[in-house]
């Protein structure tokens, strides 16, 4: 239950004390009854409200959650085999989330859930081209032409894939740290373009997409956008919305 004050001041009518002015001044009803009652509390998602007749539009609660996925997960809502998957790492909330994008099962890094599915088609979309960041452990040290070949678009058997952007963080042993930024989605990408030049993954992390960066974050452990985040993932949503 919630205090109507509260209610009006959700939907954007007034802040909490002009609201109490309004409730005072008999022009709200709830179910078609007038309510002068200071403190009186209804059921958001039961109860009709409205103001001057004007029906109350109540916004969504939208939840938006960063997870450091720990690679053994699958990035799915359910399995029926009963896998472990992602949800399985989140505490219990009311609102439906849900990942946005994949990661494969034996990929780690930044997975990003919401319940607000404007700003998921925008992350998503690939007509909206986000960045997404990959650190690959990969078998060789590539060469300055495979890094070249990456980077301009490699041949795969569902199409040659868009120019990238790829350097090598580390090398050592015989294995490279590649990062790699693409703006495609498409299946196993990163893993597929680096065994057609030559250099398969033995480990595969995300660091980010678009505005998000995983930063300091336990693997299985999530964390809410800070408000500069917050900030870019509306900013995306809104230029998608358009
Ligand atoms: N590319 C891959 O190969 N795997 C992922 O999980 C994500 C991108």
């Amino acid at each position: 239950m919630v205090r109507l004050n509260k209610v009006l001041a959700d939907a954007g009518i007034a802040s909490r004390r002009q609201a109490d002015r309004i409730i005072a001044a008999g022009r709200v009803r709830v179910n078609g009854i007038v309510v002068t009652e200071m403190g009186y509390s209804i059921d958001p998602t039961k109860d009709q409200v409205t103001v001057d007749g004007q029906m109350l539009v109540m916004p969504e609660k939208f939840e938006y959650w960063i997870m450091n996925k720990p690679a053994g997960y699958l990035t799915s809502v359910g399995d029926p085999f009963g896998r472990p998957t992602v949800m399985d790492l989140l505490p219990p909330m009311k609102a439906r989330i849900y990942p946005v994008g994949r990661l494969d099962l034996d990929t780690s890094g930044l997975l990003f859930f919401t319940n607000d599915g404007d700003l998921a088609l925008a992350l998503t979309h690939p007509r909206h081209l986000v960045e997404k960041v990959y650190q690959a452990k990969v078998k060789g040290i590539p060469s300055q032409g495979t890094l070249k070949r990456l980077a301009e678009g490699v041949d795969l058997e569902d199409g040659r894939t868009a120019p990238a952007k790829v350097e090598i963080e580390a090398a050592e042993n015989g294995y490279a740290i590649v990062r790699l930024t693409i703006r495609e989605g498409r299946k196993r990408q990163v893993r597929r373009m680096l065994r057609t030049v030559g250099h398969p993954v033995v480990a595969l992390h995300r660091l980010a997409v678009g505005p998000l960066w995983l930063g300091p974050l336990a693997p299985g452990k999530i964390r809410r956008p800070t408000p500069e985040e917050l900030d870019a993932l509306l900013q995306l949503k809104k230029l998608a919305i358009r």
